[in-house]
């Protein structure tokens, strides 16, 4: 067991308005490495989640103030950026790093559709001056895009999305751009496992993948015309999204000596050229 010195205290309300934790670092017995993703490895100290902080984390900080101010509440509080730690709201429920069946169902895909939209919408009034990102801008700069919208950055209670996190590959960009890689992950565009074509529609036909496509757009344009994409945008912005998702994990790869992130670059490139398939 581990002891700290109580040094900060920090009052934070969660999304129901409740008084969370009043003193942190507090006793960290209570201290769990959280398993699932490759970039970080975040610790959980009771209703609070430490990072290793980035240089964008100040930025993301304000931005996760921002969307909540405006009504964003399935996001996780951001709490503090400091001594290399950002720490935040943790967000009791499952995340998913290998899928079940049930996420495939459609209430989830029409719950990530309209929960991305809303984000979309409120990042547009995000102040960008000084901002800093980890992840390159994508061109038009409409909103501010997650970047990384799948099962294993989702929070899920009672089958039904109940949180977003991991907000470290945030940048602005267009929202094609993000809903590409939202789709990508949860309609899905091709199963995360997939290495063939006829893998590419094991969980479903190719009409059905398309029919799935067209209810996450029109689940996300809510009525907005100039917000309803095309399939055949959808796809083609995909495909530039994981060209560009190859190339940075491969370069992230040789970086930060992570050489098992080689393969996810790989499929990647493997899934850019499946989705062919769709056109
Ligand atoms: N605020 C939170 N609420 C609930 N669970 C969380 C939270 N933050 C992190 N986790 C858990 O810890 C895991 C890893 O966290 P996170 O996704 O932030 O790290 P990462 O290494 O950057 O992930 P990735 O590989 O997706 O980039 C998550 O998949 C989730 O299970
Ligand atoms: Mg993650």
């Amino acid at each position: 067991m581990l002891h700290l010195r109580v040094e900060t205290t920090w009052r934070y309300r969660d999304t129901h308005d409740r008084l969370l934790h009043t003193q942190y670092p507090m006793e960290i017995d209570r201290r769990t490495r959280l398993t699932g993703g490759n970039m970080n490895e975040p610790v959980r100290i009771g209703n609070i989640v430490a990072k290793d902080a980035t240089d964008a984390s100040e930025t993301i900080h304000r931005l996760l103030q921002h969307v909540r101010d405006r009504g964003i509440d399935w996001v996780p509080a951001s709490i503090a950026v400091e001594t290399g730690k950002h720490t935040l709201e943790f967000i009791p429920g499952e995340v998913l790093h290998r899928p079940s069946e049930w996420t495939w169902n459609q209430g989830i895909l029409r719950d990530i559709a309209r929960k991305l939209r809303a984000w979309h919408d409120a990042t547009t009034t995000f102040p960008l001056e000084g901002a800093r990102w980890n992840l390159p801008c994508s061109e038009p700069i409409e909103v501010i895009c997650h970047n990384d919208v799948a099962p294993y950055n989702t929070v899920f209670r009672d089958r039904t999305v109940v949180g977003l996190i991991d907000f470290d590959t945030c940048a602005p960009g267009a929202r094609i751009w993000d809903i590409a890689y939202a789709a990508y992950r949860f309609v899905p565009l091709v199963p995360e496992t997939a290495q063939t074509a006829e893998e590419m529609f094991a969980l479903f036909s190719k009409s059905q993948v398309r029919e799935r496509i067209e209810f996450f757009l029109s689940e996300y344009a809510m009525g907005n015309e100039p917000l309803r994409y095309s399939v055949v945008d959808l796809v083609c912005t995909t495909k530039h999204r994981l060209t560009a998702l190859s190339d940075w994990t491969d370069r992230f790869a040789v970086e930060s000596g992570k050489s098992k992130l080689q393969e996810h670059a790989r499929v990647y490139r493997l899934h850019e050229q499946l989705l062919d398939r769709l056109k």
